[in-house]
Order: C-alpha cells, then sequence, then structure tokens
C-alpha cells in the first residue's frame, strides 16, 4: 500500500507579500513570558533595510516557520527564527539554520553570529550546526515574572 510522499521542507526567501504568514508563526513560536517576538511594525521596517534576508519554511502549502538575518561586511546575524509549536521537532528550524548558513556565505560572510536567551531549546539546534559559544552578558533577559536569564552569544566561522 502506498501513501502520499512526506511533504519536504521548502525554504524560499520571504518579503513583505508573506508578512501574514510570518506573523501568524511569530505569534504562536515566541513564548510571550519572554517578550522575544518581533511587531509586524519591526518586521515590515528592517525588511528594507541592507543586507536583511527574511525565510519562509513551508511544507506543501502550510507556511511552517521563518527565519529573519541580516549580512554587513561579512558578518552575518541571525536575528529571529521560529517553527510554529504544531509543526517542531521534524527538522524546520534545522533547515532554516542550514539555510541562513548557505545564504549568509553566498552573501559573502564568513562570520555568522547569534544570540540566545540561556536555556532556549534553539541552543541543541545550534551547537549541532558547529556554533560555538563566544560570549555571556549575564542576566541580560527578564521574563515577565521578573526572573531573569543571561544572553548567550554563539558563531560559527564559514
Ligand atoms: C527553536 C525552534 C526554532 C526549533 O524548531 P524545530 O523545527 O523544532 O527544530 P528541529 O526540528 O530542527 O529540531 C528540534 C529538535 O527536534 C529534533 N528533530 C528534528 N527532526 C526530527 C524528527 N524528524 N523526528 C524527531 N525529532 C526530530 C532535533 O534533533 C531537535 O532535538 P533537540 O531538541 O534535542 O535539539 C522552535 O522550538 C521555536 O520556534 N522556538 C521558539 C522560538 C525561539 O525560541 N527561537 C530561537 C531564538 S530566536
Amino acid at each position: 500500500m502506498t501513501g502520499p510522499a512526506p511533504a519536504t521542507i521548502l525554504v524560499q526567501p520571504a518579503g513583505g507579500a508573506d508578512l501574514d504568514s510570518v506573523m501568524a508563526i511569530m505569534t504562536q513560536a515566541f513564548d510571550p513570558r519572554f517578550g522575544e517576538a518581533w511587531t509586524r511594525p519591526q518586521c515590515a521596517g528592517i525588511l528594507p533595510m541592507y543586507g536583511v534576508s527574511m525565510m519562509l519554511a513551508s511544507l506543501g502549502d502550510t507556511p511552517v516557520g521563518f527565519s529573519l538575518s541580516r549580512t554587513v561586511a561579512g558578518e552575518s546575524e541571525l536575528l529571529l527564527l521560529g517553527v510554529a509549536p504544531d509543526w517542531r521537532a521534524r527538522g524546520i528550524g534545522t533547515a532554516l539554520v542550514d539555510s541562513f548558513i548557505a545564504h549568509s556565505r553566498q552573501s559573502g560572510a564568513r562570520f555568522l553570529h547569534l544570540e540566545v536567551r540561556d536555556g532556549n531549546s534553539a541552543l541543541g539546534l545550534y551547537r549541532r550546526a558547529g556554533f560555538r559559544l563566544v560570549g555571556r552578558r549575564h542576566n541580560y533577559y527578564r521574563g515577565t515574572d521578573g526572573q531573569q536569564f543571561d544572553a548567550l552569544t554563539m558563531a560559527l566561522d564559514v
């Protein structure tokens, strides 16, 4: 017996026309306790800036994840990464990080970096992609309940 082939993860460059999809994922993906989600005006405002890239991951016709990054002067920063909760643990986050690395290289970056809250489940994903810990800012993030978290800076030479 044969069933439908599993949908492959498609990661494609996105733009202003994709902001509805990105914001729908953003709203679900980020825990409001940490205030890490960006607003629509913040996203719309950064999109036209030099070196900014947004990527949308889809399974079939369904947008399921996105990344936002910026490449300037040989350095690339992963600003945001989010996957809708219903679609996690299928490799979508990994596909988005892989596409960030590939796109950054193509754009001339040789040094990639990102900042992540200590304890974030994304840490394992970043480590597996080759990012190493290069900095720690103590108690940089404060949750809505007052709990403080370190900010970790991770970097990768490509
Ligand atoms: C972090 C985040 C992007 C990961 O997305 P994801 O699509 O679940 O990522 P992946 O599926 O590639 O990897 C997640 C885990 O599933 C595992 N996995 C991947 N494919 C899998 C599969 N087919 N079957 C089972 N497990 C799988 C990975 O090994 C990984 O394991 P880990 O938790 O031990 O690291 C997502 O959890 C998220 O949106 N979090 C909230 C936003 C956030 O904090 N973003 C990061 C800071 S900006």
